[in-house]
């Protein structure tokens, strides 16, 4: 089953997202507090990816809204990126977590689940049509580029891909939060600023 069978006829973003907040293609909807959609200009020239939603996004309901987030948005500010000029999403739309004590864990998504909620994400691409579309981090790449897609050599490198006329991924900015030292950190983060860089260049 996928998340086929829920899409609106003639969709707009809003009836999309109208459509998604039923959806229960896959299990994830069980242990999710919301679906959470895409967010941004129906004409945004750049769309970024993400993987999925963390805890604060299920429990606000918006993409990007927690520390990785806020990581995010200053990266895209000094880099020279509106945020409010993007859009922004992710391949899964619920978040898939595990407790550990009274926290809950973030948990990659299978394969199966990002299957089942691709179609959120291509009617999101068809609709919005940017000039630019950046996977950030391995799942949102591997889903869109293949399984031998490795950010770790290919990131900030241009894909071809017929999905739009820029394609290309970096990191995931969780991963940036995750560096083993604030040294690691830092230079993480410049890398990533760097990337952000090369697409505004590219296409705005
Ligand atoms: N990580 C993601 O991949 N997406 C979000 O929306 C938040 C954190
Ligand atoms: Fe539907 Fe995607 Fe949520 Fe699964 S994760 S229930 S496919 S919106």
């Amino acid at each position: 089953m996928t998340a086929e069978a829920y899409i609106p006829p003639r969709p707009t973003l809003s009836k999309l997202r109208a459509a998604a907040a039923e959806c229960k293609a896959c299990d994830l909807w069980k242990i999710g507090t919301q679906t959470v959609f895409g967010e941004g200009p129906a004409k945004a020239v750049v769309m970024f990816i993400g993987e999925q939603p963390g805890d604060k996004e299920d429990l606000a309901g918006r993409p990007f809204v927690g520390p990785a987030g806020a990581l995010f948005d200053k990266a895209l500010e000094e880099a020279g990126i509106d945020r409010e000029a993007v859009y922004v999403t992710n391949v899964v739309k619920h978040f898939k977590w595990e407790p550990r004590g009274k926290r809950r864990i973030h948990k990659k998504p299978n394969g199966e689940e990002i299957t089942a909620c691709r179609p959120w994400l291509d009617s999101e691409i068809r609709l919005v049509k940017p000039r630019a579309i950046v996977c950030l981090g391995a799942t949102a790449a591997q889903a869109l580029f293949g399984s031998k897609f490795r950010v770790s050599t290919q990131r900030g490198q241009r894909v071809l891909s017929d999905l739009a006329e820029y394609v290309t991924a970096t990191v995931h900015p969780s991963s940036i939060l995750r560096a083993p030292s604030d040294e690691a950190r830092h230079e993480e983060r410049a890398r990533f600023v760097e990337d952000l860089k090369r697409i505004r260049k590219a296409v705005l």
